[in-house]
């Protein structure tokens, strides 16, 4: 280990977890999540400077609710719980909790006491996120209340005396907006935490890890070019050089030289790299398809044909690695909505392949974090920084049948609208074109054309869940479909699309 201290993150339950870990290297201090059940020694041979206590969906009086052991009180070690957390707390230690006359939800006003540690350095008035239904009651004995909102007596309480802490609100989403500064004012404060850790700790533990994982055996990855999978393969590499083969599969539905810098990038790490370049058995799969889902469902099941038929060319490797990040495992884990498009990832592969196990390096981080790490395993920022591109590539961004032409006019027109975007410093958050099956009359020179209309597409947005148009000068807009129409043969017209998500979505298909 790097790094001298850890805190253990407990967890009772919920999405939680992972985001408290977030906040908690960001503020340079490692950390270790543990279900709640585990077992006081493996606490005690981590050793942390601190512990906190996740929120959770259940009630801490019902039947089944969860529970850590009751030793953990008695380690002398600080603890902080949050939401449910802090209902556990009280709960075990002798207080009471009950369900509120007024549930909390949403962003509310929390006034802590001055005097609480938690509180250093901060306002009179704090917003602060709430979501519950149950609330502290009664304090355990040795507490005092550390803070209340106008319909919660006890939003946060403290006992100096053990450095046990409680707050009722979620001190590690945005919408608490000082929750940073409480969870620093515990770790550094209450718990003494040095902030001795930082990425490159986390490179040089997972790289220890990966080695002690897959010792001498061989590892396959499946690379899309992706930020993701191109962050794992760099940092398995690093692990265990020479025992990676990475295999890209090139649907031929990528973006302008996409699929040659990745070729580029890969060739030149310690791995075996293995392009395979299956365009054309893609564009025959496809030949007569127009319907979207369709598209999707065919590329998504011949994507596991060839990676199946190329896996079994490197039987010898017995590790599957992947790029998973948090926020994939929290959509498929709590997917419950409704299945607007079937989202197919170039590297979502099926189940029963025949591995003895799965290495997912990246598994506890969000996007950002990801992509600082690539940088610090020297990837170009042309592929750390990489917008989301979907799974299926230009096949979806084709509306009706693809052709190569037309994969050749899109990749082009493409090129020339993200070049034209990234030279006005224009603010958007995914940029791309998608090429229409419409075709309209135009005039070039002295003829009569009848060509193509591209869709210009841009949007900001923080999450994709929802976007709004990029609102660009015209003068961008102009210059690109300008350019668009005179250098691409066979597009006749330009539009640029204002609709937001919802109603549209960000893809066309
Ligand atoms: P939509 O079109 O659903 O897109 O509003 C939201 C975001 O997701 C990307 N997207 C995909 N990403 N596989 C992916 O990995 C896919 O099949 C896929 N479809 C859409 C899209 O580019 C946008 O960023």
């Amino acid at each position: 280990m790097v790094h001298k201290q850890s805190v253990v993150v407990m967890d009772f339950g919920g999405q939680y977890k992972e985001l408290i870990a977030r906040r908690i290297r960001e503020l340079h201090v490692h950390s270790v999540i543990l279900p709640c059940s585990a077992p006081i020694d493996k606490i005690r041979e981590i050793s942390p400077v601190g512990i906190v206590f996740t929120g959770g969906p259940n009630s801490v009086y019902k039947d089944g609710a969860p529970a850590c052991s009751a030793e953990v009180f008695r380690l002398g070690i600080p603890i902080l719980g949050i939401c449910y957390g802090m209902q556990f707390m009280a709960h075990a230690l002798g207080g009471k909790v009950s369900p509120c006359e007024t549930s909390e939800y949403g962003k509310t006003e929390v006034i802590p006491e001055n005097s609480c540690v938690l509180f250093r350095n901060l306002g009179k008035k704090e917003i602060a996120l709430m979501s519950h239904t149950d609330y502290v009651s009664r304090l355990p004995e040795g507490f005092s209340p550390a803070a209340h909102t106008k319909n919660c007596p006890i939003a946060a309480f403290e006992d100096t005396e053990r450095k046990f802490y409680g707050v009722q609100f979620h001190p590690e989403v945005q919408h608490t907006p000082n929750g940073k500064k409480i969870l620093k004012n515990f770790l550094f404060n209450v718990c003494g935490a040095e902030g001795d850790y930082n990425m490159n700790d986390y490179i040089e533990n997972e790289v220890a890890a990966i080695r002690e994982q897959v010792g001498d055996k061989k590892v396959l990855l499946g690379l899309s070019g992706g930020v993701d999978s191109s962050v794992a393969a760099a940092l398995i590499s690093r692990a265990v050089p020479h025992q990676l083969v990475c295999i890209y599969v090139d649907h031929g539905f990528m973006r302008k030289g996409e699929s040659e810098e990745i070729e580029k990038v890969f060739s030149g790490m310690d791995l075996n790299f293995v392009r395979v370049d299956a365009a054309e058995r893609f564009l025959k799969k496809l030949a007569g398809v127009t319907a979207p889902e369709e598209k999707r469902k065919i590329i998504g099941a011949e994507f596991v044909n060839v990676f199946r038929e190329e896996a079994a060319k490197h039987g010898d490797c017995e590790f599957l690695a992947q790029g998973t990040i948090y926020p994939d495992v929290i959509e498929s884990g709590a997917n419950n909505s409704a299945n607007i498009k079937s989202h197919h990832n170039v590297g979502g592969l099926p189940e029963d392949l025949p591995f003895i196990g799965l290495v997912e390096p990246l598994r506890g981080l969000f996007k950002d974090e990801v992509r600082a790490i690539g940088k610090k395993l020297d990837l170009p920022a042309s592929l750390v920084n990489r917008q989301p591109f979907p799974g299926p590539g230009l096949a979806i961004r084709i509306i009706g049948e693809i052709t190569k032409e037309k994969l050749d006019m899109l990749r082009e027109a493409d090129a020339v609208w993200r070049e034209e975007v990234e030279n006005a410093k224009a603010r958007a958050d995914q940029y791309f074109a998608v090429l229409t099956d419409m075709r309209s009359v135009g005039v070039m020179g002295d003829f009569r054309t009848y060509d193509y209309t591209l869709a210009l597409r841009a949007v900001c947005t923080s999450d994709f869940m929802t976007a709004e148009y990029a609102h660009l000068p015209h003068s961008l807009l102009e210059r690109a479909a300008s350019r668009i129409a005179n250098e691409v043969k066979g597009i006749g017209r330009v539009v640029y699309d204002i609709t937001g998500k919802p109603p549209a979505t960000v893809e066309w298909e």
